[in-house]
């Protein structure tokens, strides 16, 4: 691997792979020397129809020859279509559009803020929890646990509870004591380790909040999208939230992010008291819709479901034979193997090896965010990789 690669005039802000991407080829990522990586990443789970989907491309190329910009100053087309198709496919009464997960947190923030205001409650404590993650924002920063997230960047905003998950008691203890306007959750935590909620802990949740006038929000940026086998996650646990984020998925790489709402929170937001330039754009509402085309196909429902079960086959096979691995856990296409050793020295060989997977957490899991719809050859291929380096 070419270690030399570096780009000096980019803030170093992230560990990049030294290797400089050309292009895409379906479920694989092309260097510059031609050489093709195995795309267990998604790009964060983004890419979750993989790379190049020639419908997807074709509505975008439509779209772009129509208009790439026009504001909110007006409706547009695609806008209309989406916000309608989102309303008619979930809990929510409206949505408020953006251009990435934390803007979509940002939004749930203070939209659980002027609902409050406006209801005259007198109460603005968001509660989060311990490992989740929910952007880069001041404000997504504050409800977040992460100390290495955090240095330098204080000071936050001191209305932010975190406690543990699957605490139920803790939970109550908290809403007991009052001020609480609003609940913020992952149903699963990715970034912060790949830790997925019990639903009893999330169903107690929902009970508390219903009866004490407190808005539950659910973070679906990256269990969204069929990434644990239904559009959202929500849909598997029996019960509505009042509100939830989306963003990675809903473009496919397109740049595009929605806080979806009930109406009485909705009527807290009027003309001129939240917005974004790009929020809503033409070209972001084009890619969405051509992205619900395919992911509300039965066919690529199917396909993810067989995906996910393929998975645990398989990651129960590398654990029985891998002295490696203490730990795999799995929502849906969400996987996590926590290791013995250093995950990131792992990803670095991973991708010596043609293999692109992420991290999370502290430096002990490795994270695989597979496009949803891969082919089964490209899994068997990728964890051959896998027993390579984690079978020693
Ligand atoms: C659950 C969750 N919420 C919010 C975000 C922030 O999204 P973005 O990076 O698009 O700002 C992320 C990003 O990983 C996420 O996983």
């Amino acid at each position: 691997m070419d270690n030399k690669i570096q780009n000096l005039n980019l803030v170093d802000a992230y560990f990049r792979l030294p290797i400089e991407i050309s292009h895409a080829d379906n479920f694989y990522l092309v260097d510059t020397n031609g050489k093709e990586y195995i795309d267990f990443a998604s790009g964060f789970a983004v890419t979750n129809l993989g790379h190049n989907v020639e419908y997807i491309n074709n509505k975008l190329k439509s779209q772009i020859d129509k208009i790439w910009h026009c504001s909110n100053l007006f409706y547009n087309t695609e806008l209309n279509k989406l916000a309608q198709r989102l309303v008619d496919l979930t809990f929510a009464d409206s949505v408020f559009f953006c251009s990435s997960g934390l803007e979509a947190v940002e939004a749930a923030i203070k939209f659980i803020r002027k609902y409050h205001f406006e209801a005259k409650t007198g109460r603005n404590k968001i509660i989060t929890f311990k490992n989740g993650f929910h952007g880069r924002s001041i404000a997504c920063l504050s409800g977040c646990s992460s100390t290495k997230a955090k240095e330098g960047f204080a000071p936050f905003l001191d209305d932010f509870i975190i406690l543990p998950i699957n605490d139920l008691n803790a939970f109550s203890d908290i809403v007991a004591h009052g001020n609480i306007a609003g609940v913020i959750i992952e149903p699963t935590q990715s970034e912060g380790g790949v830790y997925p909620v019990d639903k009893s802990f999330l169903q107690g949740i929902r009970d508390i909040t219903l009866k004490n006038n407190i808005i539950l929000c659910l973070d679906e940026v990256q269990t969204g999208y069929n990434r644990t086998g239904t559009l959202f996650k929500y849909q598997q646990l029996g019960f509505e939230p009042d509100m939830m984020t989306i963003a990675k998925g809903m473009g496919n790489g397109f740049p595009v992010g929605a806080c979806l709402v009930k109406s009485h929170i909705a009527a807290a937001i009027t003309p001129g008291t939240h917005g974004s330039t790009f929020g809503g754009n033409p070209l972001a509402m084009a890619a969405s819709n051509a992205v619900l085309d395919i992911m509300l196909d039965d066919k690529v429902t199917s396909q993810v479901l067989d995906n996910i079960k393929y998975f645990e086959q398989k990651l129960a096979m590398l654990k029985e034979s891998s002295s490696l691995i203490s730990q795999v856990r799995q929502d849906g296409l969400i996987i996590g193997i926590e290791v013995k050793t250093s995950a990131k020295e792992l990803v670095i060989k991973l991708c010596e090896a043609g293999l692109i997977v992420t991290r999370a957490g502290n430096d002990n899991v490795l994270r695989i965010l597979p496009p949803l719809t891969i082919a089964r050859e490209i899994i068997d291929d990728a964890f051959i990789i896998l027993q390579q380096h984690l079978i020693v």
